[in-house]
């Protein structure tokens, strides 16, 4: 099913290619979703049905479960690490531009340069996100170009660098549209700052780079110590109940994107005498590039509620409203 939607990679199809472009990316998480059947174990309720209640959950995860979360995203990533070999680079797969480019319909190149085609969100989309600040995504962002740049240069297109997130919890996506009035909108935000009130800076560490089938290159976040971000997750679903009962990311996910590769890498002379081998090469590229990153440590103390008017506005550079609340520790003000 992904697949088949992620064959239109060309810059001469114009058939609804954003959605094409976002609904691989959700599916991609969604076959995640359902693919970690994972047994929860100990992994403590975060359950949103009417009846929970939010004193019978854990407010702090105990040690116990702790192991569980942190399992989990291990189980997770590792998965996430095994789809290139599986699926191969299916983002080479389309039709390719004269430039022996294979573009999304989403971008565009002019002189030379990726640049996103921006298309309006109709209704925008409402995303809880963490952000992280450039102290933190700048050495990344510079990181992920050294490794990336010689091979990719107007074939790849990188995550601004002052809008590093990682996407939590949605009020609306695309997949399951849910309108709200302005009012209506200000009390979700409203919601989300109580909640903000309550959640503890994250310390985290970069577990791994990981590319994906579909040419994302994501880093896979561990979590040392704050709140997790399946409580967080938990929190969100209760203070937004008429957001989309399906989520597009698994609980425990905790992932930010550094880049989208778009094309076919520029060898070099030498390279390219030698034999290639496609996934081996994109294997090379992102081991060079944990070995950059991996272990890299980073605090978290913002979240953001974020209305994107443009499809994939966070990813894109496109029209937003952002919210941005500081991560207070004050225990559960709800009590
Ligand atoms: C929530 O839990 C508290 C304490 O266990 C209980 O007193 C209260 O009635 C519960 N509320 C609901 C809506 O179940
Ligand atoms: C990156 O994001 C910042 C903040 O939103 C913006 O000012 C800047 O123009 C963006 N950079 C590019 C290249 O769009």
């Amino acid at each position: 099913m992904a697949t088949t939607s992620l064959s239109s990679f060309s810059l001469n199809h114009a058939r609804s290619p954003a959605i094409v472009w976002i609904s691989s990316a959700a599916l991609f998480f969604l076959i995640y979703l359902s693919a970690m059947n994972a047994p929860p174990r100990t992994f403590p309720s975060f359950s949103s049905s009417p009846t929970s209640n939010t004193s019978t959950a854990p407010l702090i995860p105990s040690s116990n479960s702790d192991l569980a979360v942190e399992e989990r995203r291990l189980q997770l990533y590792d998965k996430m690490s095994r789809d290139l070999d599986e699926k191969g680079a299916v983002f080479l797969k389309g039709g390719e531009t004269s430039q022996s480019l294979s573009l999304s319909d989403i971008f565009e190149l002019r002189d030379g340069v990726v640049v996103p085609v921006l298309k309006a969100a109709n209704p925008p989309v409402r995303a809880n996100v963490l952000y992280l600040s450039p102290e933190f995504s700048k050495p990344i962002s510079e990181a992920v170009k050294e490794v990336f740049l010689p091979y990719f240069d107007g074939a790849i297109w990188f995550q601004n660098a002052t809008m590093y997130h990682f996407s939590l919890f949605h009020a609306s996506h695309h997949l399951t549209p849910v309108v709200a009035t302005e009012n209506e909108i200000e009390a979700e935000v409203e919601a989300v700052e109580r909640v903000t009130k309550s959640i503890c800076p994250l310390k985290i560490k970069l577990d791994r780079v990981v590319l994906t089938s579909t040419g994302v290159l994501l880093g896979c976040w561990q979590v040392v110590s704050g709140t997790d971000p399946a409580e967080i997750r938990g929190k969100l679903r209760e203070a937004l109940p008429r957001a989309p009962a399906k989520q597009l990311y698994d609980l425990v996910l905790l992932h930010t994107s550094f880049a989208r590769i778009l094309g076919h890498p520029k060898l070099s002379e030498e390279e390219s005498k030698k034999p290639f081998d496609q996934v081996q090469f994109f294997h090379e590229l992102v081991a060079r590039a944990n070995t950059k990153l991996r272990g890299f440590e980073a605090t978290v103390t913002e979240l953001w509620f974020v209305e994107e008017y443009d499809v994939l506005a966070l990813a894109l550079n496109g029209k937003m409203k952002t919210r941005r609340f500081h991560l207070g520790c004050n225990g559960d003000l709800n009590h």
